[in-house]
């Protein structure tokens, strides 16, 4: 049986903490704690529309997310600043285990998918982009169901659009809302803990492997 691996794309393959480089032209000292207030009103936004059943295209959560952050912190961000900022949020580079870790999962027999709250066409150029588009079979995207992880539905359609069954298919995330979500939805988790302070949430649910990197996970999965 060969396994199925679903890649989580922003903070798993690709780094959006890269948008502070360009943050810091503006902000200085400040860029950092914007970043993180940015990223995590983003998530919040496709929580709340998950729940409230208003699905939009998550480029839209980034932008409100942005327009929230530069009024809630004061910051001087005009409408080309942001849009700068939105632009470079659509070259994130890879990060530096990417490619190498999912050359090692194909090659050990694994089928790999790009899965993400981004819409296909915007995850495809982001991932050509980082030069890692051709490792995936498939991008599949919560578009498609008109959610957000980490609702059950979306983990439900990962699984129909791969033709697989949860227990041949792996959630490959450093985002813990999503490891959690998977578990919950029966499939096997990797979490992704790319920094050492990242907090798995203590609900109980433990994902079937903790590593730092794809290639530590290459080692450990029984493809
Ligand atoms: C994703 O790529 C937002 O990291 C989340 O779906």
């Amino acid at each position: 049986m060969s396994l199925t691996l679903a890649f989580d794309v922003y903070g798993t393959l690709i780094d959006p903490s890269d948008v502070i480089r360009q943050l810091r032209q503006w902000l200085g000292p400040k860029a950092e704690g914007f970043y993180r207030r940015w990223r995590d009103k983003q998530l919040e936004y496709s929580f709340r529309r998950g729940l409230m059943g208003a699905y939009v295209d998550f480029s839209q959560c980034t932008r409100e997310a942005l327009a929230y952050t530069c009024a809630a912190e004061q910051a001087p961000l005009d409408a080309q600043a942001q849009q700068r900022l939105l632009e470079a949020w659509a070259h994130l580079p890879a990060f530096a285990d990417s490619a190498a870790g999912l050359a090692q999962l194909q090659g050990q027999g694994a089928q790999l998918y790009a899965f993400s709250n981004g819409c296909r066409s915007a995850v495809r150029a982001l991932l050509a982009q980082a030069g890692l588009l051709n490792f995936f079979r498939e991008i599949v995207s919560v578009e498609e169901v008109r959610s957000f992880k980490p609702a059950a539905v979306v983990y439900q359609h990962l699984l129909t659009r791969t033709q697989s069954t949860a227990d041949e298919t792996w959630l490959v995330s450093s985002n813990p809302f999503d490891v959690l979500g998977a578990a919950h939805a029966g499939l096997h988790s990797a979490w992704i803990k790319r920094t050492a302070t990242a907090v798995l949430d203590p609900w109980g649910i433990e994902p079937d492997r903790q590593v730092a990197s794809l290639l530590e996970l290459a080692e450990q999965l029984p493809v």
